[in-house]
């Protein structure tokens, strides 16, 4: 594949030198399991989102499933969320034995529709759970609106999000609790699996912090049954390095999508819209187009990388069979359209336009 979706490797090169002495470093420290590059992170990342409380663990899945959990969210209590996202945005809600209820999209933004959460409220809603989409935060004010109204608790999925404001406000320092996920291939990720939730709830940050390291904050003294779930003190170093870094690859994310919207304006793909009261950090780069699997295989025939988020939305998977009879037509059709392209931030002019001859071409 000459154009790859992400290049791993080229940011790597970029910072190797530091990494890798700041790993050996680490290594010869020894203090490898909530050691003083995790403390570092947590601090670190709290103070630039602006959240009273980061707390890092394993994934982005566990942030979701200890965001919810120490949010009070019980078995039986129904979530409303979007069904065009990541299969752990659902699964985060099953494991408490709470129950998801997908709604539709925007046709735009692709974001959840809050005109669609009202209708979907019953006397067992306890929260709702926004996605921020490929790095667009969702209409959060009309959605903490409808939380106030109804008594609801938000909690924001920023697996796509980090580092991306909603007027002004960073995503994951809005609703009670915000989880992210650093996943290598995210705009913000390390050299394996990690995660990390935020909250300005100093009772939920203590809960998050003992669900994390097995309901213990001394030594063998347990409060809570917990989990193992604490971020990798070597991924906590490769953190604190791309951290420095995250402002420069989110505006370079921007500048890519700004150059494939003008290739691809005026085309047959419906490119993504950028709103002036939110950022957008181009977490994905999607088009929407008739006949796209005819276009995903013109394109990586001609050795440019492309993919599809997500082809099978969360109502319509046989995990969530429950939900089989929910028809959310907007969700469908985006799922059958959709096509993501390469980004990362240090593609360069000559890469966009390779990718932008593939696609017209087809
Ligand atoms: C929207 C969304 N939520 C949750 C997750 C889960 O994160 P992780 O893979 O770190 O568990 C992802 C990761 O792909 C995601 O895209």
């Amino acid at each position: 594949m000459n154009i790859p979706m992400v290049d791993l490797k080229g940011q790597y090169e970029s910072l190797r030198h530091e990494i890798d002495d700041a790993i050996l470093q680490s290594l010869a420290e020894t203090r490898y399991i909530l050691g003083p590059n995790v403390q570092a992170f947590d601090r670190e990342a709290a103070d630039y989102l602006g959240a009273r409380h980061a707390i890092s663990c394993a994934s982005g899945t566990d942030a979701l499933h200890l965001g919810l959990r120490a949010a009070g969210i019980s078995p039986g209590d129904e979530i409303i969320t979007s069904a065009f996202t990541f299969i752990a945005t659902g699964e985060a809600i099953s494991y408490i034995g709470a129950v998801p209820v997908f709604v539709d999209i925007q046709p735009d933004s692709l974001n959840i529709d809050p005109e669609k959460i009202r209708a979907a409220i019953t006397a067992k809603t306890r929260a709702i759970l926004p996605v921020h989409l490929f790095g667009q935060p969702a209409d959060m004010n009309e959605i903490q609106a409808i939380a106030d109204e109804f008594g609801l608790l938000v909690l924001e999925d920023c697996a796509q999000s980090f580092g991306s404001r909603y007027q002004g406000k960073m995503t994951g320092t809005i609703g009670a609790v915000g989880a992210f996920s650093f996943f290598p291939s995210k705009n913000l990720g390390c050299y394996g699996d990690g995660g990390m939730i935020t909250t300005n709830d100093d009772e939920i940050a203590d809960q998050i912090r003992l669900l994390r390291n097995h309901g213990s904050s001394q030594q063998y003294h347990h409060d809570v049954i917990g989990y193992n779930s604490r971020l990798d003190e070597l991924q906590a170093v490769i953190l604190r390095i791309k951290l420095k870094h995250i402002d420069d690859y989110n505006q370079r994310r921007l500048e890519v999508a700004r150059f494939y919207n003008r290739l691809l304006a005026n085309s047959r793909f419906r490119t993504p819209g950028i709103a002036d009261d939110r950022d957008h950090i181009f977490h994905q780069y999607t088009v929407l187009c008739d006949g796209r699997d005819a276009v995903r295989e013109h394109v990586i025939g001609r050795g440019v990388a492309c993919a599809v988020y997500y082809p099978v939305p969360l109502h319509q998977q046989k995990a969530f069979a429950d939900n089989a009879q929910a028809i959310l037509p907007v969700t469908e059709s985006t799922a059958s359209r959709c096509l993501s392209l390469p980004i990362f931030p240090e593609m360069s002019g000559q890469q966009i336009e390779t990718v932008c001859e593939a696609v017209l071409s087809a």
